[in-house]
């Protein structure tokens, strides 16, 4: 069934409940995601973003082997009207989400990632082992006019814990979003090689 006559936020939950990733083009309208890139762009240019580190609390550590993107976390305090919308979507989905999957996810935590060319993320995975509290990884991305030749393509393996077998390939466009279970699906970003930005986020369940 076509996508344009389906509500987008219950092809992220389909995806999720059958196969653990979903990948939905046109998430968001055009305009929406020219509002969020043009947010994230003049927050970069203000020198918002910091070079983002791997590990949790007080290991947390620049390795630059590893990750090369800049982070700028979304805050209440500092958040625009496109912001606010796109959290308002995900709240759609995070409610469809546990209504279908019993999952518990009570919040959602996120930032405007970006990738200058040359910048890469290897094969990881989102959950932390020392807590269980990112459960399902949502990005969006928001790079109009991307193509191929512009790398930054994110790897996703599609068997829960396998990173040798069968993955996926996503184009960075505009508008795209994808979701997986964060502790589940090994995923990498190839290296971009033109200026790359997402907003990247997790709902999550209470830790304890
Ligand atoms: C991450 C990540 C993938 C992407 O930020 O943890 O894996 O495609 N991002 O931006
Ligand atoms: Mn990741």
């Amino acid at each position: 069934m076509s996508t344009i006559l389906r509500d987008p936020s219950l092809l992220v939950v389909e995806g999720l409940s059958e196969q653990g990733w979903a990948c939905v083009p046109e998430f968001l309208s055009r305009e929406e995601c020219l509002a969020l890139a043009a947010d994230g762009m003049a927050a970069w240019e203000e020198g918002d973003f910091r070079k983002a580190e791997v590990g949790r609390g007080k290991n947390k550590v620049i390795r630059e082997d590893i990750r090369r993107d800049h982070v700028r976390w979304l805050e209440p305090e500092s958040m625009s009207a496109a912001e606010g919308r796109y959290l308002e979507r995900l709240e759609e989905v995070r409610r469809a989400i546990n209504g279908r999957l019993f999952l518990g996810l009570f919040g959602f935590e996120g930032h405007f990632a970006l990738y200058q060319p040359g910048a890469f993320y290897k094969p990881h995975l989102d959950r932390h082992r020392e807590t269980m509290d990112r459960v399902v990884t949502v990005i969006l991305y928001l790079n109009d006019g991307w193509e191929a030749a512009h790398g930054g393509q994110l790897k996703l393996w599609t068997t829960p814990g396998d990173k040798e077998g069968a993955s996926v390939i996503v184009e960075p466009r505009l508008g795209t979003l994808v979701a997986f279970m964060a502790g589940d699906h090994w995923h990498e970003v190839l290296p971009a090689q033109e200026t790359r930005m997402s907003i990247t986020g997790w709902f999550r369940v209470r830790e304890g």
